[in-house]
């Protein structure tokens, strides 16, 4: 049975596959509960063969798994479901419903700009926005921050990142911390956590972080995919793109972009993937095709002799994943499952009773297979403690309210913050 079905669903998959923008008229949300790992493979599976836009991973008996369907695959993913007898529900009945009131609130919220919301991490800031907090912010404090432009995403916009430093980033013995945000076009909430984190180490430093400024050269890349990002303010029927948005005629003349987080080059194009040029997860035609992840690649590596943390921020679902995706653990799993836990815990004292607890483990064993992603990529060439951390989402998926980014920002920042410590000290212990 289970068979017929699947071909069934890869026959839909071929004019339901595009990802194009949609208006989200017809589209609904649907909670999934899982019982089993095989469950969760499942999900991966119609995440390739039709192209199942999965909102939120779930875990067995703790978190359920969110999907959106589509007119075109609702039916067939619905009958899938029930004959394998995974039960599921109904969680946001009109996605385009979701989506209109979700662009009134944030503009509503940008126009009500009172004092201390005006600040770009308070608000879902445009590109532009962001570039010039970025450039304000190294004229400001010269003697602590340098902005790097590291070249253009593909269709020219300029990617900058902040090098935060009491020395320049001369004293080669301290360890570097790395975080960057917005792979995803549609995962909002994480530029503003990126900009934050900048704010509390130069703006707004503390004396109870003072260490962390002192002790720590810190990189910080707010905007992963600009081209993407921009496209989703364009109007509500583009808020949901997910990819780069990169055309390569030799792969594809109908569809645009490429998953970022599978374009890396650590077990390519394996597992995880679909070799659909217009599905979510599509890897693109070669690893490291697209500029953006380039970008990340050569601050990589550029720095790989002390950084000792990568941090890419995600969102949604309170996920700290560690590598591989291929289910093999790193050699030093043990303290990458601490270091994830103590950030995870701290947060958890934190959360608002609406959110999930988070989650910490090996993206395979815990998710499913994964390849090309940066979390392992950082891990392969050397970054001890290489996490991808998702965020809350609070029921909202990726349309999370802008009233709900203060205490993402706060809440997270104290992750970072532990997360950043214990990793001076393996730092200095040699780990
Ligand atoms: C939204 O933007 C997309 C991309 O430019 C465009 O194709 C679509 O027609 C726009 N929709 C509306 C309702 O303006
Ligand atoms: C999984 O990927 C890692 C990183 O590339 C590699 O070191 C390891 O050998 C792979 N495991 C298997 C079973 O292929």
């Amino acid at each position: 049975m289970y068979v017929i079905s699947l071909v069934f669903v890869l026959i839909v998959s071929v004019t339901a596959g595009r990802n194009e923008p949609n208006s989200g008229a017809g589209y609904s949300v649907h909670g999934i509960k899982l019982r089993s790992h095989s469950d969760q493979e499942l999900i991966s599976e119609l995440q390739q063969s039709v192209n199942l836009d999965v909102w939120q991973y779930g875990l067995p008996e703790g978190q359920d798994t969110l999907v959106m369907l589509s007119p075109e695959n609702r039916i067939e993913v619905l009958d899938l479901l029930d004959e394998k007898g995974i039960e599921h529900y109904l969680h946001l009945a009109d996605v385009e419903q979701a989506l209109e009131a979700h662009e009134d609130e944030v503009r509503q919220w940008k126009q009500q700009g009172r004092s201390g919301r005006s600040a770009p991490f308070n608000d879902y800031p445009r590109y532009a926005e962001v570039d010039a907090y970025m450039e304000n912010i190294a004229a400001q404090y010269p003697n602590l921050v340098t902005i790097v432009n590291a070249g253009k995403s593909f269709e020219g916009r300029d990617m900058k990142y902040l090098k935060i430093s009491t020395t320049n980033f001369a004293d080669t013995s301290k360890p570097i911390y790395f975080m960057d945000a917005m792979m995803h076009a549609r995962e909002w909430v994480t530029t503003p956590v990126a900009l934050y984190s900048i704010h509390r180490l130069v703006e707004n430093l503390r004396d109870q972080d003072r260490d962390l400024l002192e002790d720590i050269d810190w990189i910080i890349l707010p905007i992963t995919n600009p081209d993407g990002y921009e496209y989703t303010h364009l109007n509500s029927s583009t808020r949901l793109w997910r990819t780069t948005r990169s055309i390569n005629l030799e792969v594809s003349e109908d569809c645009v972009g490429v998953d970022a987080n599978r374009n890396f080059d650590v077990n390519w194009n394996t597992i995880g993937v679909s070799t659909n040029p217009c599905a979510q997860t599509f890897p693109g035609g070669s690893a490291f095709s697209e500029p953006e992840t380039r970008i990340i690649r050569d601050i990589l590596l550029e720095n790989i002799d002390r950084m000792q943390v990568y941090m890419n921020i995600h969102s949604h679902g309170n996920w700290l994943l560690y590598g591989f995706g291929n289910y093999t653990l790193p050699p030093n799993n043990i303290h990458l499952h601490i270091v994830g836990a103590a950030m995870g815990s701290v947060m958890d004292t934190m959360k608002l009773p609406q959110a999930d607890w988070y989650k910490v483990g090996n993206s395979a064993m815990i998710l499913y297979g994964t390849s090309g992603s940066a979390q392992d990529y950082g891990q392969l060439v050397g970054v001890p403690f290489s996490y991808t951390l998702e965020l809350p989402g609070y029921g909202y998926g990726f349309l999370v309210p802008p009233q709900y980014i203060e205490h993402i920002n706060t809440e997270t920042w104290e992750g970072i913050a532990v997360s950043a410590r214990l990793a001076r000290l393996y730092h200095r212990s040699g780990l």
